[in-house]
């Protein structure tokens, strides 16, 4: 079994497709190795390009603010993207994309261990949960996967688009809360 670090050095090196070409910096991913929270984003945009860090933008500030309403922090949890580079102009990833990536997020699935794994949106979503998943039909709901426990919820870029989602976005975020509660509580007692 890899460390992070080991994992992140080989990822750092990675030209399996062609958005490496592009890329200014892998976006690997951060945050606890032992969190018990993961959140999946779909890939790096510009600023997590140019810093090599995942949510940095507008998208991350909101996620930020969402992770403070629910008492946690970045450091309580672990941030990772389908895809490690930017697609170019922000483009959804295309499927070979997607698939040649995620065996390095399964790496880091491995490694950090969680209990609760949220997609941030539809290509995570589809990605890890089912590939025709609706996120306005199936956001909020709970779905188990050998350990797993996966819920999907908007992308944070979605909500800063359409603010109408908000209100939806909340009631994910007390569910992500009281799951995590409950395994914290399980996992003590
Ligand atoms: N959007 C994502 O899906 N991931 C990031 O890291 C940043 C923006």
């Amino acid at each position: 079994m890899y460390t992070l670090k080991e994992l992140e050095s080989i990822v750092n090196r990675c030209h399996r497709c062609a958005l490496s070409k592009t890329r200014t910096n892998v976006v690997f991913g951060e945050g606890s190795d032992k969190a018990v929270l993961m959140f999946v984003g779909e890939g790096p945009g510009y600023h997590e390009d140019k810093i090599g860090k995942p949510f940095v933008g507008r998208a991350g500030e909101l996620l930020d603010n969402m992770l403070k309403a629910i008492e946690l922090s970045r450091d309580d949890v672990y941030i990772a993207n389908i895809v490690k580079c930017r697609p170019p102009n922000n483009r959804n990833p295309f499927e070979e994309e997607s698939k040649t990536c995620i065996e390095f997020l399964r790496w880091q699935v491995k490694i950090v261990d969680p209990d609760i794994i949220i997609c941030l949106g539809a290509v995570a979503a589809r990605n890890i949960i089912e590939e025709n998943f609706r996120i306005t039909q199936n956001r909020g709901l709970w779905y188990k996967k050998g350990k797993f426990n996966i819920m999907a919820t908007y992308h944070p870029a979605a909500l800063l688009r359409d603010i109408s989602k908000k209100k939806e976005a909340w009631d994910d975020f007390k569910s992500i809360k009281a799951m995590y509660t409950k395994i914290n509580k399980e996992m003590k007692g």
